[in-house]
């Protein structure tokens, strides 16, 4: 038998919805937490370099104080939880041997035996046609959806939010002398029943018009 039956991974993929209106009252559980958490850590990403670090704001005033800085929207402050998705800023030949590094570790091998796989991605980064910013953003958005899929597995609504302003979430969370910047954020709790896009039908194209067979 497969790990998840076809119906109930479509069943659950209709049932998520961009939330606009959370619940306050309602917290994710420790267990489903951990498990939205595993799903940001197991992304994969181009060279498995990981350019990202996800910061989770758990403390209401800093909520408060991005909410205006998110065009006003109520999940910032109503929804359990908010990940602000960063992106390593100007990724560099350090953060490239940090990755050989654990690559080494977790592999038990040496970082002298992965020296022409580092020299190869050092070359393709560093070549001056690549926005190394844009990349790791292309990067990132890989876990939101893996973030928002594995939310919708698991019954938890989430909403993701590019309508904010990544330059003042820079300064609220204080994220450029880490090294990061914000670059798409993402609510999870649970729908309020008063939320009316909740029972909108789904706008897509069909199947046919964004699928091609060639
Ligand atoms: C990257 C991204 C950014 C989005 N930003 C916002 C946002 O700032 N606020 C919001 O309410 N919805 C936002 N959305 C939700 C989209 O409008 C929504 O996903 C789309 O209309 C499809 O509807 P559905 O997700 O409910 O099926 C965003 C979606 C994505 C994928």
């Amino acid at each position: 038998m497969k790990p998840v039956p076809n119906e109930v991974v479509e069943k659950q993929l209709e049932w998520r919805y961009a939330t606009k209106v959370f619940d306050s009252a309602k917290v994710i559980p420790e267990a489903d937490w951990k498990t939205l958490e595993r799903a940001l850590v197991l992304t994969p990403s181009s060279f498995g370099l990981q350019p990202w670090k996800f910061f989770v704001v758990t403390d209401p005033a800093k909520r408060a104080l991005l909410k205006p800085a998110s065009w006003g929207q109520s999940q910032i402050v109503d929804a359990s939880h908010l990940v602000v998705f960063a992106i390593r800023k100007n990724l560099s030949v350090s953060d490239i041997e940090r990755f050989v590094a654990r690559t080494a570790e977790v592999r038990g091998t040496t970082v002298e035996s992965l020296e022409s796989y580092k020299q190869m991605m050092v070359g393709s980064l560093t070549n001056p046609s690549i926005d190394i910013n844009a990349w790791a953003s292309r990067q990132v958005y890989i876990a939101l959806g893996f973030f928002m899929a594995t939310a919708a597995m698991l019954g938890i609504d989430a909403c993701p939010i590019e309508g904010f302003e990544p330059a003042k979430y820079d300064e609220i969370l204080g994220l450029p002398a880490l090294g990061y910047g914000a670059s798409v954020v993402a609510a999870a709790g649970y729908r309020s029943s008063t939320d009316k896009y909740a029972t909108l039908a789904k706008v897509r194209f069909k199947a046919e018009d964004v699928i091609a067979h060639i």
